[in-house]
């Protein structure tokens, strides 16, 4: 049996910034093979160590569809994601998982899907977009609505115009305040909500962000007739072991890093309740 605690070494292939706080790095696993055999599903997470400086979980923002590198997307917030931010192409980190239970990706097939992002709330979505991209038959209508603070901090500006000029995505941004040469929508994410047609009934929303935002987002989304078992969120607590051992996150009798982080709204309700 793989040992859970037991990081593989991967190397950084590719670091990109994304805003002034933010990289995003492609991760290639140096043991254990080519990278095609470290399976996982968009919305599982993994433990990401950097030797010396300590471990942290963060999600998965490629799709298992592309296999040529893992990638994740940091903000910079304290010691560990500081140490993320000094590394450059070549050097290596420790990756343990994949950890939790990630988006059911088949439950999705046929359906309309809204996947509504705030700030580095975008990266888990980002995987899930790109494996239901990369499988494009399967899925109906693809809507995507984006918000950040400003137009410095959307990460992925290259991937948003290129869905943007895709016939497949409806895609609508937003920011809280505009910058000079901002031409698009000013306020927050739920003013997206007016600038697209929802089928409640046939939807699944996804929803990632600060809390706040996910608090309006989901009321909005209830208010607009989505069922709570329709719309699906991911929760962060603050996480040790990320396997299900240590307590660190447990709400109620759940263990976030095990039973998550993927949750619907309703199981959220009834744990936080
Ligand atoms: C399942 C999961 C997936 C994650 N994915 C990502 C990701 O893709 N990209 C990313 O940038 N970050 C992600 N995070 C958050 C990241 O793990 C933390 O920010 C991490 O603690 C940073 O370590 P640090 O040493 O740099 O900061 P620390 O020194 O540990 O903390 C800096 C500040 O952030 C607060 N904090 C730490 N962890 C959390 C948490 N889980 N929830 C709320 N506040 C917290 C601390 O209280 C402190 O104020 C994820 C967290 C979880 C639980
Ligand atoms: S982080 Fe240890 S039980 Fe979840």
């Amino acid at each position: 049996m793989d040992n859970l605690f037991l990081p593989r070494v991967a190397r950084i292939a590719a670091v990109r910034d994304e805003t002034p706080d933010t990289k995003t790095f492609d991760l290639v696993l140096r043991q254990g093979g080519e990278p095609r055999d470290f399976t996982f599903s968009p919305g599982q997470f993994m433990e990401l160590s950097v030797f010396g400086v300590g471990e942290a979980p963060f999600c998965f923002a490629s799709s298992p569809t592309r296999t040529e590198c893992i990638q994740t997307t940091v903000r910079r917030t304290g010691v560990l994601t500081d140490a993320m931010h000094t590394l450059a192409a070549g050097d290596e980190v420790g990756v343990r998982g994949p950890c939790g239970n990630g988006f059911d990706v088949a439950a999705a097939t046929a359906k309309d899907l809204l996947f509504i992002g705030g700030g580095i709330g975008l990266p888990p979505l980002r995987g899930l977009i790109w494996n239901v991209l990369d499988e494009r038959d399967r899925f109906g209508k693809v809507t995507i609505l984006y918000g950040a603070r400003t137009p410095t901090d959307l990460v992925y500006k290259d991937e948003l115009e290129e869905w943007a000029r895709r016939g497949d995505v409806e895609i609508h941004v937003t920011v809280d305040r505009g910058e000079t040469g901002w031409t698009g929508n000013v306020g927050m994410v739920p003013v997206l909500f007016d600038r697209t047609e929802l089928k409640p009934a046939t939807t699944l929303a996804y929803v990632c962000g600060p809390p706040i935002m996910i608090k309006f987002v989901v009321q909005e989304l209830l208010m607009r007739g989505f069922s709570p078992d329709s719309v699906i969120s991911t929760l962060e607590r603050m996480m040790q072991c990320g396997v299900g051992k240590c307590n660190h996150c447990c709400i109620g009798h759940r263990y976030v890093c095990r039973d998550g982080p993927v949750f619907t709204y309703r199981q959220i309700r009834e744990m936080t309740e």
